[in-house]
Formats: C-alpha cells, sequence, structure tokens
C-alpha cells in the first residue's frame, strides 16, 4: 500500500510541477495565466518595497542613498504576501530591482544608472574587489559631436560594463529638450533640437543594446526642469509637444527600440505622465509602435491603479504602499485586471531578453583600461572652440600659466543619479604636463596646495553632492611674474550641475563671479601688455554668461569630458586633434534673450505650472527670428582647419530626399567637418521656423586638400508639421529650401525642392 501511495503522490506532485510552466520566450501568456495577483503585483512593483522607505516620494538634495535592497546573493525573502520571492541585490548600489517569482522562473531584473556611464557601489563592505566603472563625457558632450558613430562606440563599451557587471538595463539615455539654459540637468541631456536629440540618443541606445542588455529612454515627457519636478505642471500646446517635446522620443522609439522607457515626474497639462494613457499608450505604443516596458521615475510614487491603467508598467523602486494600493484596487473593481496583465505580459517579454534571465555568467571584469581610452578620444571628439586668434593649438612643450581652479580640481561630471563611481579622474594641470607641455611650478604648486587644503574641509564626494572648491582672486604680482615666466596663459572657469535643482541667475553661477570676472581682466591685460595669448577653458555640462567673450584670445568649451578630462583637453590644445564639436544650444548675449527666460521657475513666480508659451520657438527656432541677440548659434563650432562645401544636390526618390554635399578641407590642418542640412518649408497655413534641423552628417579626418562627400536621407513624412486643430502631421505643397550649413547661422550652399 505504502509502495503504491507514494508512487501516486509522486505523479500528483510531479503532474502539479507539470502545470507550474516555467518562463521562456514562447509561453509568456501560459506563464501569466499561471500566475495569481499576488504575484502579477509582485512584478510591477520594484523590490524596494521589502525595506520600503516610508518617507514617500521624492528624493531631496542630500538624500542619502537608497537603502539598497541588501540581499547579497539570492535571498528568500519574508512571505509576507504568501509568495516567495527572491530579490537579487546582488548588484550593490544598482537603482532597482525587479522581484523574481520564483516558482514560475520568473527571475529578477538588475536597473542601474546612468548616463554617463553605470553607477554601481565601487567598493563593498566585506568584499575585496573593486567595480570600478568608466566615467564617459556627459550627454551635452556626445551630442556636440555630432556624431552618431562615435555615440554607438562610447555606449558599446559602456553597455559592456552593464552587461559585465550583472546588470540588465541602463537609465538612460537622458534626453529631455535643453528648453531653458538653467535647467540642472542640462548637462545630462542632449539639445536644444528634438532631430539633434533623438538621433544622438538612438545611437546610444543602438551602442549599449548591441550588449545584448537594455536601456531607459528618459525622462518621458517634458521633464525640462528641476525645480518642483515632482508635480510640476508643463502647459504645453499640442504642436509644441509633438514637433519638439516628444519628437525626439518618437525618433529613439522608431529607430532603436530601446527596451524601456522612464516616465517622468512632472505633469504634462494638468495630468502626470506616469498615469497619461495618452502618451504612454495611444501615443507611445499606438503610434510610434513601442513594444518594451514603462517604468516610473524613483519615488514617482502617484496613484498606482492610475499608473498601471495608464500603461505605466513598473513603479520603482517600490514601496509597500504602493503594493496594498494595487491588491486593494484590483479587489475591490477600482482597477480592471486586464490592465494589470498587459503591463506584467510587456515586462516578461522583456525580461526573457535580459542577462539574468539568460543566466549569463557575468564577470565583473569588463575592459577598464580599452574603455578609458574610448572616453579619451571621444571627449576630444566633442568639445567645442568658440574662439581662437591665432592662440591655438599651442606650440609643443610651450611654457604655459595655468590658472584656475578647475585646471586643477576638474570637474569631470554631474551630481545625482547620474554620477559614475570611477577608478581616478585625469585633471588639465596633469593632462598638460602628461602632453610635455611646462606648467609654471610656481602657479602649479599654489593651486594644487590651495585645492589640497579647502578640499580637506570639506565633506568626500558622493553621487548626490560633488563638493567644488571657490575659486581664488589673482594678485597682480603673481600675474605679472607668470606672464614674463610664461608663453601663454591658460584660465579654466568651472560649474558643477546636477539632478534636483535648477541654475541660479547669480554671480557665481550663470554669471561670473566677480572673482571670476576680476581674473580675466587682470590676466587679458597682463599677457597681453606681454604679448602673450589668454586662452579660456568652459569646463561645465552646460552654459553660462559669456558677456567677457570678447576678452580672451580663445575660448574652448571643454564640458565634463569624463575620467580622461585632462588628457582629452591636452590632445586637443596641443593638435594631436583638431576640435570638430559644435554647440548643440545656441549661446546668446544675455538669459534674457531665451524664449523660455520670463517663464522659466524661479523667474515667474509660480514654479509649480510653467506654460511654455514660447511654443514651438525654442532654442534656432526662436534665435532665427531675433539673430541680433546671437553670440554664439546653435551649430557653431571652429576648428584648426578650414572647410568649403561644394555640390550640394537634393534629389526626391519615392517618399525620400537624398541629399549630398562636398566638403573640402581648405586650410592647412588635418580636421572633421559636421554638416547640418536645415530645410526651410513654405508657409501653407500654419506660422513656421525659418528653417528646421532635418540631416546632419561629420566627415572623417580631412587631410588639407582632402574631400569627402556626405551623403543624408531625410523622409518627406519628416518635414510636416502638426496641425492640432485636424490632428494630423501636414506636408505642405511648395517650394523647400534645403540648406547645406556649418552652423544655423553659416549657410554655405542652398537648393530648392518642389513638393
Ligand atoms: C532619479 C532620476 C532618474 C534616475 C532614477 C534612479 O531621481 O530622475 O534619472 O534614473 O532616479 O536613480
Amino acid at each position: 500500500m505504502k509502495a503504491i501511495l507514494t508512487t501516486g503522490a509522486l505523479l500528483c506532485a510531479m503532474t502539479a510541477f507539470a502545470q507550474v510552466p516555467q518562463l521562456n520566450r514562447n509561453n509568456i501568456d501560459e506563464v501569466l495565466k499561471a500566475m495569481t495577483l499576488e504575484e502579477k503585483i509582485t512584478l510591477v512593483v520594484g523590490a524596494n518595497r521589502y525595506v520600503g522607505d516610508e518617507n514617500g516620494p521624492g528624493p531631496a538634495p542630500g538624500m542619502p542613498e537608497r537603502k539598497s535592497v541588501d540581499m547579497s546573493g539570492l535571498v528568500e525573502q519574508p512571505k509576507s504576501d504568501g509568495v516567495t520571492a527572491f530579490s537579487s541585490g546582488r548588484v550593490k548600489g544598482a537603482a532597482g530591482d525587479v522581484v523574481p517569482v520564483e516558482r514560475l522562473g520568473i527571475t529578477t531584473m538588475v536597473l542601474a544608472d546612468g548616463p554617463a556611464g553605470l553607477r554601481i557601489d565601487a567598493v563593498r563592505p566585506g568584499d575585496d574587489n573593486t567595480y570600478f566603472c568608466t566615467a564617459f563625457p556627459i550627454g551635452s558632450l556626445l551630442s556636440a559631436s555630432w556624431d552618431t558613430g562615435l555615440v554607438e562606440r562610447v555606449t558599446a563599451a559602456m553597455g559592456n560594463e552593464v552587461l559585465e557587471y550583472g546588470a540588465d538595463v541602463l537609465l538612460a539615455p537622458a534626453m529631455n529638450i535643453h528648453r531653458n539654459p538653467l535647467c540642472g540637468r542640462n548637462f545630462e541631456y542632449y539639445s536644444e533640437d528634438p532631430l539633434l536629440a533623438g538621433k544622438i540618443a538612438a545611437a546610444y541606445v543602438r551602442g549599449v543594446q548591441g550588449n545584448g542588455v537594455g536601456t531607459s529612454v528618459k525622462h518621458f515627457a517634458a521633464n525640462s526642469q528641476e525645480t518642483l519636478r515632482n508635480g510640476q505642471n508643463a502647459s504645453v500646446s499640442e504642436r509644441a509637444l509633438r514637433e519638439i517635446y516628444l519628437k525626439g522620443f518618437e525618433i529613439v522609439v522608431k529607430e532603436a527600440q530601446p527596451w524601456t522607457i522612464m516616465s517622468s515626474y512632472n505633469k504634462i497639462n494638468g495630468v502626470l505622465s506616469s498615469e497619461n494613457r495618452w502618451l504612454l499608450t495611444d501615443v507611445l505604443r499606438g503610434e510610434w509602435g513601442f513594444k518594451g516596458f514603462v517604468m516610473t521615475d524613483w519615488w514617482a510614487e502617484e496613484n498606482g491603479a492610475r499608473q498601471i491603467a495608464a500603461g505605466n508598467d513598473m513603479l520603482m523602486p517600490g514601496t509597500p504602499h504602493q503594493y496594498d494600493d494595487i491588491l486593494d484596487a484590483v479587489q475591490s473593481g477600482r482597477l480592471d485586471i486586464r490592465f494589470l496583465d498587459d503591463c506584467v505580459r510587456r515586462i516578461l517579454q522583456v525580461m526573457v531578453e535580459s542577462p539574468t534571465f539568460k543566466r549569463y555568467a557575468y564577470s565583473n571584469k569588463p575592459d577598464l583600461a580599452a574603455h578609458a581610452q574610448v572616453t579619451r578620444e571621444a571627449a576630444a571628439q566633442g568639445m567645442v572652440l568658440l574662439k581662437n586668434e591665432s592662440a591655438l593649438p599651442l606650440v609643443r612643450k610651450s611654457k604655459v600659466a595655468l590658472f584656475g581652479v578647475p585646471s586643477y580640481d576638474t570637474m569631470v561630471g554631474g551630481s545625482g543619479s547620474g554620477y559614475v563611481n570611477r577608478a581616478y579622474k585625469v585633471t588639465v594641470d596633469a593632462g598638460l604636463e602628461a602632453a610635455g607641455f611646462r606648467l609654471d611650478k610656481q602657479l602649479a604648486e599654489s593651486y594644487r596646495d590651495y585645492v589640497k587644503h579647502e578640499k580637506a574641509k570639506q565633506p568626500a564626494e558622493y553621487f548626490w553632492i560633488i563638493p567644488t572648491v571657490q575659486e581664488t582672486l589673482i594678485s597682480r604680482e603673481v600675474a605679472q611674474a607668470a606672464a614674463k615666466r610664461n608663453e601663454v596663459c591658460v584660465y579654466s572657469i568651472g560649474r558643477m550641475a546636477g539632478e534636483g535643482g535648477d541654475r541660479t541667475l547669480t554671480p557665481g553661477d550663470w554669471y561670473l563671479s566677480e572673482t571670476e570676472q576680476a581674473n580675466i581682466d587682470l590676466l587679458c591685460e597682463t599677457f597681453h601688455k606681454a604679448g602673450k595669448k589668454v586662452i579660456v577653458l568652459l569646463n561645465m555640462g552646460n552654459i553660462v554668461d559669456m558677456g567677457w567673450s570678447d576678452q580672451p584670445d580663445a575660448i574652448l568649451h571643454t564640458w565634463m569630458d569624463g575620467q580622461e578630462a585632462g588628457n582629452s583637453v591636452a590632445d586637443i590644445l596641443a593638435g594631436k586633434v583638431s576640435p570638430s564639436g559644435k554647440l548643440p544650444m545656441t549661446i546668446a548675449k544675455s538669459y534674457e534673450d531665451y524664449s523660455s527666460a520670463k517663464d522659466f521657475p524661479m523667474s515667474n513666480g509660480n514654479p509649480g505650472d510653467v506654460n511654455y508659451d514660447e511654443d514651438i520657438f525654442v532654442g534656432y527656432r526662436h534665435f532665427d527670428r531675433h539673430p541680433e541677440t546671437i553670440l554664439y548659434p546653435f551649430g557653431f563650432g571652429l576648428s584648426y582647419t578650414d572647410f568649403a562645401y561644394s555640390d550640394l544636390k537634393a534629389e526626391r526618390e519615392g517618399d525620400e530626399l537624398k541629399i549630398s554635399v562636398k566638403v573640402t578641407n581648405t586650410g592647412k590642418r588635418p580636421g572633421r567637418e559636421a554638416v547640418q542640412i536645415y530645410v526651410g518649408a513654405p508657409a501653407g497655413n500654419a506660422v513656421k521656423p525659418v528653417k528646421e534641423l532635418r540631416a546632419f552628417g561629420k566627415t572623417s579626418e580631412l587631410k588639407p586638400g582632402a574631400s569627402e562627400v556626405l551623403t543624408m536621407t531625410v523622409k518627406l513624412a519628416d518635414l510636416r508639421w502638426f496641425d492640432a486643430y485636424e490632428q494630423a502631421w501636414k506636408l505642405d505643397a511648395g517650394e523647400y529650401v534645403i540648406s547645406a550649413a556649418a552652423s544655423s547661422r553659416d549657410i554655405r550652399q542652398n537648393v530648392t525642392v518642389t513638393l
């Protein structure tokens, strides 16, 4: 009898087990059917709910590191909801984890920041290994390169670190429009123009995802400021949304199919993005064909039931309240379970592609040396030479009087989730010395002592706060002595920036501080009197007031270059690489000239509700109508050589325009040229910008006298404007002016096409 029972018991156990499907890419609906309600909610609410941060939403500046789900390895969670849940917690410092449902073979997923490189804990208690990641250049530098091939190479390396350190999704690229120069996160974002932003983001996604890991394109959408970001309402016309604030996301979704999208904290026309079904389902999926899943931004803990119903599939990082709320919503009928099933299905469809699901045996040993070389080369390709009156490149081994705190404590990246736990940083002074320049010893020693002394008084840098050292006033005798001893003067102006706050219209932020201005006055006076040049380096992720730009002989925007910064700057100053970056945003003569100036928080008195009354006329779309207010135009950047454009052709082929233009290096040094194609559309019955960027390309390095023909394609559909009244994209008949340009204000050739 006993034998029969045992066999019987075995059979029924096997049958039971046989009925429990184990997830694979072909049985997702079967697994979905087998899931209990609790298991479904377990998948959509992040693992942080196990350590529950009861403080509610909104990471405030200075907030300590997220209480990491401290469970090294697979650790059984408290069976708080009747489900044996495991959460990896295996990648310390990752921003979020998906709670697996082990019974059905549903694994965890590890979601980690950020746009300038993977952000995970590099040093871990009780672990002799280190997990440093490469700090790559910030977003604005990548777009300033106008080189999608370069961006793919950078993010191929970045994505390799995501893979080899055991993460599944990189929470990047960040691509909100530079609506106003004071937005605190502009350094992570790409441009005032949606085409440049979209194409750079698409290249970024291709590079990362080529490693078999995912991305999370963020922050969808209209997260154009940091002030009151968790609830701030952007009042935007549908035309401006479609043509400007959503267009970049549309391009990246259609061209690169990111695994995930991150919805933004803010409201759009009164509706929170994470609860906005028009945005997340009708447009993103219905119109653009997005196939991945949507996660909230962190602690966007709003109404979970409404978020799920809108098509926001995952609530990160997860709180106990969200779990309980969704359970109650389904059981009370407040949330139709079919919405929840859709979310679970989309998460599973992505999960089965992830390295964790495929049990990828990650090494924890990516090739950091190779990646350091990638970032060194990339940073040099994005720097923008704004002015050069026969000052650069420097003669080899020049004697350099290097001034400015940022020259010695160089800013290589911003703060917040976009920070990277890197192993080192090469500062400008170190890079210049390594390149063979002879730095003024007295100056270098006094700056290095000062920086060391000041830093000793500051808290250690960590992701949320990067303390900076106050600039010092240069004395006349020091400047005069240095002018005698050296051949050239280099002075750095630096600005830190970060998530969680916008910049201010104050000296030391948007404006130079009194000290910075006095230093520039003094250095230009003393070095010019000695017949020597003054070069200013802008070490910042964004821009500052440039009222002083007529004083120095050269200005190089070096952005924030990642960990090899000093070497990248030296490669440019030494002429090893010709600068080829071009501005991805306009630098106006004054802040008030920006079309959003009167309607940006802290300047409109009502930071909670910002009216985008400039509508589509943001950036060069505005400045083309007010060219007298431009100091340095969108798309502008000098080289160490010169380029001529010729043979511009534009032919219609079916529903595309084939455009080609020949670029010739007419100067004396090798260099690369970023070419912009703008199109001016016939007025039709809409108010339109003078012209809009519709394509761009960058030559390879051309030797003096060499030429290259760049060919670009523009879909006719991309020439349309959005008619909100008729809810349709319109291609007006008439004459279109196609311009090949070196910048938005330097049109080299025009041709017309009639459509
Ligand atoms: C942050 C940011 C987002 C980041 C996330 C995880 O608050 O807004 O960009 O990826 O939280 O750190």
